[in-house]
Formats: structure tokens, C-alpha cells, sequence
């Protein structure tokens, strides 16, 4: 692994390098990918349109970088080690070679039903080894996939089957998720009665009973029948589209997300080894879900490209017992950890005692994603998981930037508690002030944005580029705004401070004020809402809706019941509000405008600092918000 940093003086070399000459930089970590077709030109770009083109020309297939590159030198290494929602269930392990056919089977078996290079195809699934091999056969016939976390209700399902014109959906009959059994399928064909597909193809988890559709339906060891054990990659452009991940924004519905072929291999692969700072042999695990961007970069592609042995938990971290996690890096001696603050915090809460139990020997790297971390979170994970040998990689990131931007690298960058610390080689971020002006130097804060192009960015939102541009490269010129505030500190360190934008993050999840509010306003009683997030100990971010309602008829508690199982149906679980509050009114400036900054703050209990409310339409409105807070 020649692109592997050792060192801290090796980093801020590389760093330098990599802004100095860009092209070269990432010209020489993707040499030592295999390419049918070197490219014509590392990168075009223009951050106006946008318009960005990495490894331009360049021909590949990124299943032949995870399989036939490695073969030969790792066959019988394990890729995929599966450990079921029940303990005593059996573990399943897929070697690379073992993996590898059973991506080719499923390949041809999509070929079969008629799925091809372009069609875009819905997994719809639980955290089963063939959600991985789905994505993975998706990627070898050329086909777009499209993973749906599979907490997601039908209509949230039917929306992004219609935006992204899908053809096929792959799921499976039930998912096990803790004590509970979900139908999951029963959802597929809910969504399936407003949009339509031509396939569906279904796996057998839970063995219940299922619905299927004559000539639509198709079970999944049916399709593999007969199928050869070989496939020949399909060749694919660099700038080929390798899926659509859906994401909340700030405005309308979730967007979908578009990555590309060849920057996506080359900086998930990159991003992986170098702040993990992964080692042969190593068992890896990251307790995302591959519903979420953590899932796709970092459980299934950038550690498969490594060669890596990447974990997969189908249950959550309290099943049978708050000290499962920890069974489990005992029971496969994982070394590498990668999980969310949330999780962290939700255990913190049990004490030491679920992890006594267990020998955590094996852990060597510890890592955290999806929400900034608090510093009392931070101790507990290096004191009482990494016994305080362990380096936390706190890595900043997002669905749009496809891998890592902002990490120590395990063992190289000192860390500091609730620091991201330090871009990666080749990420270059500015920092500015509301007016857009750049912030240089040490000691400041402001609004992160990123300069230059990286091989993993957002390319467009499918189906409308415009919304791609309004979004990320309109706020600043020539920039990419990542909506998150930021503090550059006085060693140059970075610490994010969250988003400054109406995305709520929950549990490491990105919902959009707007979003669920439009949800809360499909309930026939009401009138209006407006939602916005607040601190919450174990989610990170809580969900506070204040909610205008006719009241005739009904009690109070009865309509926040029915409130929140509106958002649950229309969008998921996840959605859910945590505080209903209805009210007599919003307050609004007089051009109609929501004030959140104020709703904001009596969500956070911050009653006396409200600021000035004298341009408000009514500003009584206020002191009963106040008074009836929740
Ligand atoms: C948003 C992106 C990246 C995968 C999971 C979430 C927040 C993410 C961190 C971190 C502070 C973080 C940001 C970002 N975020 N990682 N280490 N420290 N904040 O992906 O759903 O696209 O959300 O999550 O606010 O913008 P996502």
C-alpha cells in the first residue's frame, strides 16, 4: 500500500503536495487501481455549472477492483463476516472468492429479468450479506442502485422509486430488528399500489408469509437458479453513474444524491485506509446502516476495495442486551470500531458494567461519524471501549462528499476531543462569513466550504441539476457550502459545530424542518406547524414541532398521538417528533416569514434571551408559546 501515511510530518507533506499539484496527487493513488482504459485527463471542472469530471475517459468496472485485482493474493481472506440480529444465530462469513461468485450469480440474474447497464434499480433490504451482494451486482452489470434504508415508510419508498424511475426492487420478505420482526415486503407492495416497477425480487429472511405478485415477484433463490458462477464486468465510464442516494435538504423532498464511477473507488478506498489506518487481516466494523452514505463507503465499498474484512450487524446495539456491541468485538475480535455518537451516548446511559463482560483486547481504532461528538461522550469511548489505548478518528462528512473530509488518521493526527481535526490530502476547505468573505488564518469561525473538487463529490441531484447548483454552489461563489458551521482553532485544528441550515440531525440522521413539517400538515386537524431541532442527550438533535390545530372535537393528547403517527406513516419512525406543542399561533415577520431562531430558542429552554422580537407580526404570540412549552 504505497499511498499509505505513516507519519505526521508524511501527512502535511502530502497535504502540500496534494494542494500544490492536485492532479498529480491523485493521478498516482489511482494508478494503483486497475483500469480497462487509463484516463485522458485527471480532472475537469467548474464549480459555476457545476460541472466536475475526474479520471476523464477512463474506462473501469469497480467490482473488477474488489475481486479479479485481488484474487489471486486474498481469495480465502474473509470479505464479508455477517453477524445476525440473534446471537445464537448462525454467523455466515463470505471469503473474497466465496463473495465474488455469489455477485456474479446475482449479476447474471439480474441480466436475466431484463436489468442492464443505466436501469435504476431500489434495495429495499436488511442488513443481510445480499443487500451488499445486490449493490455489489448492481455495480458489476453497470445497473444504478439506489439503497432505501429499509426504516422508511412506503410512501417515503414509493417517492424515490418515482424520482429515480426505478425499475426493479430488491428486498426481502421481513427484517428482524431487536425484539421485533418487520414485514417488509408488505411495505414494498404498499408503496408498489401508487408507483410501479417491472421486477421485484424478493429474499427469504424471516420465512413469513408473503404476497407475491404473478409475473412481478420473484423470489431471490428462484432468479439464482441455474445462474453461472462468472460475469464478466461490464466495462463503465469514469463519470458512469454508480448509484443515487436520497438525503434530506433543507427545502422540498429528500434529493437524490448522484456518484460516480471512478472518483468514488479511487477516494473510498483512499479514505479508508488512510485514516483507519487499516491492516491486513484486521476485522472491521462499522454498525452503520448500508441504507445510509456510512454504509456504502464504508462498510461495503472502501473496505472490499482494500481487501479489508468488513462486519456486518443485522440487530441494534440494545438487543438482547445493552452489552451487545461489545459481545460482538469479543466474539469476531474486531479491531477496527466505527459507530455514531448516538450509539455511544445510548450506552453510555447502561454504565460500565454491559462491557465488564466482555474482553475489548482486540480494538486498536475507534471511530465516529454522523454528528458531532460531545466531549463527555468522547472520554467515555476512549476510557472505558479503547482503555484508553485506542485512538478516535472523529471523521466529518457527508452523503454529498461520498467519503472522509476531516479526520486525524488513527495513531498519526493527535486528537483532540470533539475535534474532526485535520482535511485529508487533497481536500481543501475555506471557511467563511456570512457575506461569503474568506476567513484565513487561525482562531475563527464561520460557515465550512470546500474549494476545490475531490474524485468522491456530489456530481448532481438526479433528475435536477438545478437544485444541485442552488444548493451547494450558489451560496458562495466558486465554492461548495456544506451547510454546517465551523471553528478553525488556534492550531488549525477543525471542530464542526452543526448545521446551519433547516436540517435537523437526529440520531446522525438528516431530516429537513420543511420535510416534516409537510408531513405533520397531512393530518386533516391541522392548520400549520413549524419544526426545528433541539439538544437532545441521547439523539443529539430532538425534534420540536409547534403545531397550530383545530380543536373541535378533540383532546389534546389524542391529536399529538395521531400527530406523530402521521410523520411515522408518511416518512418513518426516524421522523417522528419528540415534543408536540400546539399553539394559538407562529411567530411570523410581517411578510409572512417563520421566526425559528425564536421557536429555536424556547425549544432549547433559552426563555429570556429571545432577542429582538419587535419586527413580529404579533408578538404576544410569544409569551404563549413560552408559556406552554413542553
Ligand atoms: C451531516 C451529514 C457522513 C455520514 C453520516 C451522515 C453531520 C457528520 C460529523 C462529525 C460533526 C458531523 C454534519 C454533516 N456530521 N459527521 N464527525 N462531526 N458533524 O451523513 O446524513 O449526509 O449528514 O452530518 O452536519 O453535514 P449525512
Amino acid at each position: 500500500m504505497s499511498d499509505r501515511l505513516h507519519t505526521l510530518s508524511g501527512y502535511f507533506h502530502e497535504y502540500q503536495k496534494s494542494v500544490a499539484q492536485p492532479e498529480e496527487f491523485w493521478a498516482r493513488i489511482a494508478d494503483s487501481f486497475h483500469w480497462k482504459k487509463r484516463w485522458s485527463k485527471v480532472l475537469q471542472w467548474n464549480f459555476e455549472e457545476p460541472d466536475v469530471r475526474w479520471f476523464v475517459d477512463g474506462k473501469l468496472n469497480i467490482t473488477e477492483n474488489i475481486f479479479e485485482k485481488n484474487l489471486y493474493t486474498l481469495g480465502d481472506r474473509p470479505a464479508i463476516i455477517w453477524e445476525p440480529n440473534e446471537s445464537h444465530e448462525e454467523v455466515r462469513t463470505l471469503t473474497y472468492r466465496e463473495l465474488f461468485v455469489e455477485v456474479c450469480r446475482f449479476a447474471n440474474a439480474l441480466l436475466s429479468k431484463g436489468i442492464g447497464k443505466g436501469d435504476r434499480v431500489i434495495i429495499y433490504m436488511p442488513m443481510v450479506p445480499e443487500a451488499a451482494i445486490a449493490m455489489l451486482a448492481c455495480a458489476r452489470i453497470g445497473a444504478i442502485h439506489s439503497v432505501v434504508f429499509a426504516g422508511f415508510s412506503s410512501s417515503s419508498l414509493a417517492d424515490r422509486i418515482q424520482d429515480c424511475q426505478a425499475k426493479a426492487i430488491l428486498t426481502a420478505d421481513g427484517n428482524y430488528r431487536g425484539s421485533k420482526k418487520i414485514t417488509v415486503k408488505g411495505i414494498v407492495d404498499e408503496a408498489l399500489e401508487k408507483v410501479s416497477v417491472e421486477t421485484v425480487i424478493v429474499y427469504r429472511r424471516t420465512g413469513q408469509e408473503t404476497f407475491m405478485q404473478s409475473g412481478r415477484d420473484f423470489w431471490w433463490n428462484e432468479v439464482l437458479e441455474g445462474q453461472s458462477e462468472f460475469h464478466k464486468a461490464a466495462e463503465m465510464d469514469s463519470e458512469d453513474l454508480l448509484f443515487i442516494l436520497y438525503t434530506s435538504g433543507s427545502t422540498g423532498k429528500p434529493k437524490g444524491v448522484v456518484h460516480t464511477t471512478g472518483g468514488y473507488m479511487v477516494y473510498t478506498k483512499y479514505s479508508f485506509e488512510n485514516v483507519f489506518q487499516y491492516c491486513p487481516g484486521d476485522v472491521y466494523w462499522c454498525t452503520a446502516d448500508i441504507g445510509w452514505i456510512t454504509g456504502h463507503s464504508y462498510i461495503v465499498y472502501g473496505p472490499l476495495l482494500a481487501g479489508a474484512t468488513t462486519l456486518m450487524f443485522e440487530g441494534i446495539p440494545t438487543y438482547p442486551h445493552p452489552g451487545r456491541f461489545w459481545e460482538v468485538v469479543e466474539k469476531h475480535q474486531v479491531n477496527v470500531f466505527y459507530t455514531a455518537p448516538t450509539a455511544i451516548r445510548a450506552l453510555q446511559a447502561f454504565g460500565t458494567e454491559p462491557i465488564e463482560k466482555y474482553n475489548l483486547s482486540s480494538l486498536k481504532v475507534l471511530g465516529s461519524v454522523g454528528e458531532p461528538i460531545n466531549e463527555e461522550a468522547w472520554h467515555w469511548y476512549h476510557t472505558h471501549i479503547g482503555k484508553g489505548k485506542c485512538p478516535i478518528v472523529d471523521t466529518w462528512w457527508q452523503t454529498e462528499t461520498g467519503g472522509i473530509m476531516i479526520s486525524p488518521l488513527a495513531g498519526i493526527t493527535p486528537t483532540k476531543p470533539a475535534y474532526a481535526t485535520l482535511p485529508l490530502p487533497g481536500i481543501q476547505l475555506s471557511i467563511v462569513d456570512a457575506d461569503g468573505k474568506e476567513l484565513h488564518g487561525n482562531s475563527v469561525e464561520g460557515n465550512l466550504c470546500i474549494n476545490f473538487p475531490w474524485p468522491s463529490m456530489i456530481r448532481t441531484t438526479y433528475g435536477d441539476h438545478d437544485r444541485c447548483k442552488q444548493t451547494y454552489f450558489s451560496t458562495y461563489k466558486n465554492k461548495y457550502f456544506t451547510g454546517d458551521g465551523v471553528k478553525r482553532d488556534h492550531d488549525g485544528y477543525y471542530r464542526i459545530l452543526g448545521r446551519v441550515d433547516d436540517v435537523i440531525n437526529v440520531s446522525g440522521h438528516r431530516l429537513g424542518t420543511a420535510e416534516v413539517e409537510n408531513a405533520i400538515n397531512e393530518h386533516p386537524k391541522v392548520i400549520e406547524s413549524a419544526v426545528v431541532g433541539y439538544p437532545h442527550e441521547v439523539k443529539g438533535q430532538g425534534i420540536y414541532a409547534y403545531v397550530i390545530c383545530d380543536m373541535s372535537n378533540r383532546s389534546e393528547e389524542n391529536l399529538i398521538q395521531e400527530i406523530k403517527e402521521t410523520v411515522s406513516k408518511i416518512i418513518g419512525p426516524i421522523a417522528k417528533p419528540d415534543k408536540i406543542q400546539l399553539v394559538p399561533g407562529l411567530p411570523k415577520t410581517r411578510s409572512g416569514k417563520i421566526m425559528r431562531r425564536i421557536l429555536r430558542k424556547i425549544a432549547e429552554g433559552s426563555l429570556d434571551a429571545m432577542g429582538d422580537i419587535s419586527t413580529l407580526l404579533d408578538p404576544e404570540v410569544v409569551e404563549k408559546i413560552k408559556a406552554g412549552r413542553k
